[in-house]
């Protein structure tokens, strides 16, 4: 691996570049994201700690799919193309644990689909927040706490929605005692209701 650092902000790389290498998140927020003709940007997904990215180019051998750009002050290791499927060839083990994660990839883009056509905005983030809290939550006296801080656009741009849609939705979760907002944090006061809201 090669270590890289990226300052909040920072392309990372742009849709429709060539895949030179696959992405490891030492430490740091990637959002991943694609740009309609129109020019409007749609997030995909957050990365984070852990977390492999520009894996897809570096397999396939085609263009970007997306764009990355460092949500924070950002490091991460790079592995070249060649170093990566000389190890593919040379571990079974690593090829399957690939195909694996490529796996959980599709299931999330399809669930997003399913998502973003059948489900209204209020039932779409309790389904966004359900989601987060199984992959960034962290338990707390009162509930479960987001490990990711993600601003309203931030959330209206995962989800497809606007912000003020955003607003009004996660006010009314509030409201209704499900979540508690700390500035951008949030925690997840009864996840029950929560999971009811997002079928
Ligand atoms: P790559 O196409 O090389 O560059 C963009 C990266 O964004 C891609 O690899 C994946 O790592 C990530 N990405 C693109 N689409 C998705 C998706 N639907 N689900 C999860 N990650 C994705």
């Amino acid at each position: 691996f090669v270590s890289r650092q990226f300052q909040q902000g920072d392309m990372i790389f742009l849709q429709g570049d060539p895949g030179q290498a696959l992405y490891l998140i030492e430490t740091g927020r990637v959002r991943i994201y694609v740009q309609e003709d129109s020019g409007q940007e749609t997030s995909v997904i957050y990365y984070t700690t852990g977390d492999i990215f520009g894996e897809m180019s570096v397999i396939d051998g085609l263009p970007r799919s997306a764009s990355a750009v460092a949500l924070d002050g950002t490091v991460v290791l790079m592995l070249g193309r060649d170093r990566l499927r000389g190890h593919l060839r040379t571990m079974p083990q690593l090829a399957y644990n690939f195909m694996q994660a490529l796996s959980v990839r599709v299931r999330y883009s399809t669930l997003q689909v399913g998502s973003r056509t059948l489900l209204d905005v209020p039932a779409r983030l309790a389904r966004k927040l359900v989601e987060l809290a199984q992959l960034h939550g962290q338990v707390a006296a009162d509930g479960v706490r987001l490990n990711v801080t993600l601003t309203q656009s931030e959330l209206a741009s995962l989800i497809g929605a606007t912000r003020e849609s955003i607003n009004k939705a996660l006010g009314h979760l509030k409201r209704e005692g499900v979540i508690r907002l700390d500035q951008n944090q949030i925690t997840i006061l009864d996840p029950d209701a929560l999971r009811e809201l997002s079928s």
